[in-house]
């Protein structure tokens, strides 16, 4: 049998070749199987790892004592009362998963058309973070500022005659980012997609004295249907008035995440996030290559919900959900929200 000589290739190919390695031989002489062959090798030459050190534990919180409610269309992902979040938070530092963004989860009735819960400084939010840090003393706590959590509407900002407000909402998640610093939270993290509302919250934050709280930008978010099952988290499915297409991104729009990207850079963020992060991977990798920025994803509830149903039919392997974090890694994520934080660790640990 002949083999088929270098000359034999295509001349892009070629072209690739002398480019990318200039002088290298090519098949027989290189055969890529060589370093596949034992999980030695391939361990050697991976390019990227995913560690328990790249997850961001997420997850609900409501009031009470003692509950753990499930959520239908997130399987194995609770909504924790205050004492039971803590408990948690102490489990996921004995895996070594040390970040939590957590998010409060109102009943309707808490809820009102200003969210007027949001700048309370002992709301749910307030009360889970001073628990948290209490429990797990060495864990990072990242919070949301965006209103959705306590509106009736289920709108992120002020929503009047049809409109969202944008610079009087900006006000209101200065004081939301304020207060729950004062209680502790480390990382804030505004998820409104207003205008101008990262250099507000952090000219908030310091002349608040909190100059050391960091901002994690939700500054590439789209409208996207894969935040369906948060949603139904908060008890805000199907009460959302219109929709959020007049804050967040098109997701046709890959140029305009960057300006988005740069503009809150400008304004201060530490850390920018790109959301929701599979379907938005060619984003990832923009934001990351451009900026060069500490950069997150938030693998959001509709992808965990999509993997874990597959999973749980048994039509995906269970460690799809590991290979997808990891391939977010090679997208260019520093760092990862994920709902699967727990048992993703507890994989990573077992080896
Ligand atoms: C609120 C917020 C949302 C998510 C995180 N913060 C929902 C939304 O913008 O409608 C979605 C997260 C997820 O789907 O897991 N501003």
């Amino acid at each position: 049998m002949s083999l088929p000589s270098r000359k034999a290739a295509g001349p892009e190919a070629r072209s690739f070749l002398e480019e990318a390695m200039p002088g290298a031989p090519a098949f027989p002489s290189t055969r890529m199987r060589r370093a596949r062959q034992a999980p030695w090798i391939r361990n050697l030459v991976a390019e990227n790892r995913l560690g328990v050190d790249d997850l961001v534990w997420a997850g609900f919180v409501v009031e009470g004592t003692g509950r753990r409610e499930p959520i239908p269309s997130m399987p194995g992902v609770v909504r924790y009362s205050v004492d039971e979040l803590a408990a948690e938070a102490q489990e996921l530092a004995g895996l070594g998963v040390n970040a939590l963004a957590v998010f409060p989860a109102h009943r309707p009735e808490e809820k009102d058309a200003q969210g007027s819960l949001a700048t309370d400084p002992d709301n749910l939010i307030c009360r889970a973070v001073r628990a948290v840090k209490k429990a797990a003393p060495l864990a990072g706590v990242i919070c949301d500022v965006a209103l959705d959590p306590f509106t009736s509407h289920a709108h992120d900002g002020l929503f009047r005659d049809g409109r969202i407000l944008n610079d009087e909402t900006v006000d209101i998640l200065c004081r939301q980012a304020v207060v729950q610093a004062g209680a502790g939270c480390d990382v804030i993290a505004p998820s409104d997609m207003m205008d101008g509302r990262v250099g507000a919250v952090r000219r908030a934050l310091d002349a608040a004295g909190r100059t050391d709280v960091l901002i994690l930008s939700y500054a590439a978010k789209y409208a996207s249907c894969y935040y369906g099952p948060f949603r139904d988290a908060l008890h805000n499915r199907g009460r959302l008035k219109g929709d959020k297409k007049t804050y967040q991104m098109d997701p046709a729009n890959a140029g305009e995440a960057l300006r988005e990207v740069a503009l809150d850079i400008a304004e201060g963020a530490d850390m920018v996030m790109v959301k929701p992060a599979l379907p938005y991977l060619d984003i990832l990798r923009k934001v990351k290559d451009t900026f060069n920025m500490p950069t997150f994803a938030y693998q959001v509830s509709g992808e965990y919900a999509m993997l874990t149903a597959a999973m749980e039919a048994g039509w995906l392997d269970a460690r799809a959900m590991a290979e997808t974090l990891l391939c977010l890694k090679r997208g260019g994520a520093d760092a990862i929200l994920t709902y699967a934080a727990k048992p993703v660790a507890a994989a990573l640990k077992a080896g």
